[in-house]
């Protein structure tokens, strides 16, 4: 594989040397430290993490590596990522002897796939129309802590700004051929950690320096802006709690 082209919208799949066996424009050795921040390596260790919307599965990679066992989910409905990258990602499985199960399924069928110790949610929230529907959907999942990332806009103020508002600066012709307002949205920080205490998490924390927010990243070659600890609390039903006369 030429190794000089870098593909879009993937995670890049690393040997243990440090070499990349798939070049992606996502650099999964940093998506590793800022999903681990202050938790530090050993947190992977012996932990069943459900990996969602894990792409080529670089990241799932790093993690395994780190004695995890990962259920890495990807639907790749357009056949970008996880089938283009598979021939790499299955021989460094079995070559490292990873512990990691490969799956199609998609968020929404997470609930079927057992309980785990970490759930990670990455860069998949903003792609919904209702981010607060994905996280109380998150918040019924059988897990013990959730890493989470999203893109955040700046400020403190508790607001969300629409992904295609003229203020959201995005690469040229990123919205070409589109267009659905409703296809996301950045919440200031402030108000998605406010978003996952009400989906029912706790201990929500920053994994990473919480005075980035979108369009700046953690780190150069990471997905989102934003990356997130918390602990599962109470579950929040996604469909009664659309029900719910909120006062005032
Ligand atoms: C922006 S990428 C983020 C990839 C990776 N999680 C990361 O943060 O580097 C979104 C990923 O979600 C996948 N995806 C799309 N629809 C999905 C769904 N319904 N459930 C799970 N993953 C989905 C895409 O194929 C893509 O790999």
């Amino acid at each position: 594989m030429n190794t000089d082209t870098k593909f879009k919208g993937c995670q890049t799949i690393f040997d243990r040397t440090g070499n990349a066996l798939f070049p992606g424009v996502w650099n999964s050795q940093e998506l590793f430290v800022a999903v681990t921040g202050p938790l530090g390596e050993t947190y992977w260790k012996g932990r069943r993490v459900l990996d969602i919307g894990a792409n080529t599965s670089g990241l799932s990679v790093e993690i395994a590596r780190r004695g995890a066992s990962v259920v890495a989910i990807e639907p790749d409905q357009s056949s970008n990522s996880r089938v283009i990258a598979r021939s790499v990602l299955d021989d460094v499985i079995e070559t490292e002897a990873l512990d990691i199960t490969l799956r199609s399924e998609g968020l929404f069928d997470s609930h079927t796939l057992g309980e785990f110790d970490t759930v990670m949610c990455l860069g998949l929230v903003y792609h919904f129309r209702d981010q607060q529907f994905v996280l109380d959907y998150l918040s019924t999942l059988k897990s013990r802590d959730l890493i989470v990332s999203n893109q955040t806009a700046p400020g403190n103020d508790l607001i969300m700004v629409n992904r295609m508002d003229p203020s959201v600066p995005v690469p040229v012709d990123f919205w070409k051929n589109y267009k659905d307002a409703l296809s996301g949205w950045h919440p200031t920080r402030p108000l998605f950690e406010r978003m996952l205490t009400y989906a029912g998490f706790t201990n929500v924390t920053a994994l990473t320096d919480p005075t980035f927010n979108y369009p700046q990243k953690p780190f150069r070659s990471v997905t989102n802006s934003a990356y997130f600890h918390a602990s599962y609390g109470r579950a929040v039903d996604p469909v009664a709690s659309r029900y719910k006369y909120l006062a005032r």
